[in-house]
């Protein structure tokens, strides 16, 4: 097989092999890098005190895309830095958004999590909202030897922020049935955009952090890919299998949480149908009726092909932004990057 650089993008959209297969490239061309990354997880996370080591290695060591590291790895290489500094910034994000999942997960309920148990299902919420604490003290102490005029403290402070600030504006406003499609967006740009706009910004600032061209430009790839990144994400909570997913499905409905599908359903469907689905989003009503119920609107009004449709344009405005970036295999991972967050199936 050709070099996947060399691969022909046009058909990665509807070709299953193509998408999986470059996912898989690109994570063999930084492979390296991404190993070096795992050994940093694991050492900076390490506790000498053997229980907390285990619930914390639980969520450390527990698989996932690691999609942020990869970021941060590909965004420094195509701006022209290979050293070891992006293995800790990257781990640095991985970090926060693995303690971010544990809080997720605490709110959520959720029993489920890249394919394990997770640690309130396991240890109950006190031991889970802890380690997410741990984990964001082990953040706080590997970015407190960094340079004073560094700004990754700056960017990650703004990042963490606007995580919290996200979620809490989503969990306020998960009752309200009448949530416009601009705000939702907004609160995924912070919820999730913003870590994910943060990796590659912090990636681009290792190379010459004045060249604000390239910074600028691959902060506005990573927000793009961030919102389609999400979209696919609440899609994937209605159609995906649990399994495959590694995660519980339905939670949004569940919970009544407004994500961008319902979003779209309610606007396109009649007055009928709006009304059921603001009871189905009631969590008293009954689960099987509510996914039946949503499952034919979605199926009605192609809910999934317009989501997806949404977010293959934010991958398409991500891939855009790239363009006066030097054609290295770096940049070329970066783009078909974009393609996979809107293809992939977990
Ligand atoms: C998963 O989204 C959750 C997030 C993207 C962010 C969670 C952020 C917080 C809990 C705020 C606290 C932040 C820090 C840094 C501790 P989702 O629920 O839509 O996805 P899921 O289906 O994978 O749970
Ligand atoms: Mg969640």
């Amino acid at each position: 097989m050709c070099p996947f650089w060399q691969l022909d993008t046009g058909n990665f959209f509807t070709d299953n092999y193509y998408i999986m297969s470059s996912f898989d490239q690109i994570v063999e061309l930084i492979a390296d890098d991404l190993s070096a990354i795992e050994v940093k997880l694991t050492e900076h996370t390490a506790s000498e005190y053997s229980f907390v080591d285990m619930a914390v290695q639980h969520v450390v060591e527990g698989g996932g895309k690691r999609l942020r590291p990869i970021l941060v790895v590909l965004s420094a290489k195509v701006c022209g830095y290979e050293g070891n500094d992006a293995h800790t910034l990257a781990a640095v994000v991985e970090l926060i958004h693995v303690a971010s999942l544990v809080h997720d997960d605490v709110l959520d309920e959720a029993a489920i999590r890249r394919g394990r148990e997770t640690l309130q299902t396991k240890w109950g919420n006190k031991v889970a909202v802890l380690v997410g604490d741990y984990l964001h003290a082990r953040v706080l102490s590997m970015l407190v030897s960094r340079r004073a005029d560094d700004p990754a403290m700056a960017i990650l402070a703004d990042t963490t922020q606007a995580m919290c600030e996200g979620e809490v504006i989503h969990a306020y406003k998960s009752g309200d049935f009448d949530i416009s499609e601009a705000e939702y967006l907004k609160i995924i740009s912070f919820k999730t955009g913003k870590l994910i706009a943060a990796s590659c910004t912090l990636g681009a600032h290792l190379r010459n952090p004045t060249d604000t061209q390239q910074v600028e430009a691959l902060t506005i790839y990573g927000q793009h890919i961030g919102t389609a990144f999400q979209i696919v994400d609440d899609v994937l909570d209605f159609t995906e299998d649990a399994d495959k997913l590694g995660k519980n499905t339905f939670g949004d409905l569940r919970e009544g949480k407004l994500t961008f599908p319902i979003i779209y359903a309610r606007t396109v469907c009649d007055d009928d149908e709006k009304q059921m689905l603001e009871k189905v989003l009631n969590p008293n009503t009954d689960e099987a009726e509510a996914i039946a119920f949503v499952e034919a609107l979605f199926q009605r009004y192609g809910v999934e092909t317009h989501c997806l449709k949404v977010a293959q344009d934010y991958a398409d405005r991500a891939k855009a932004a790239l363009t006066d970036l030097p054609e290295t295999p770096a940049r070329v991972a970066l783009e078909q990057l974009a393609d996979y967050v809107v293809s992939r199936e977990s």
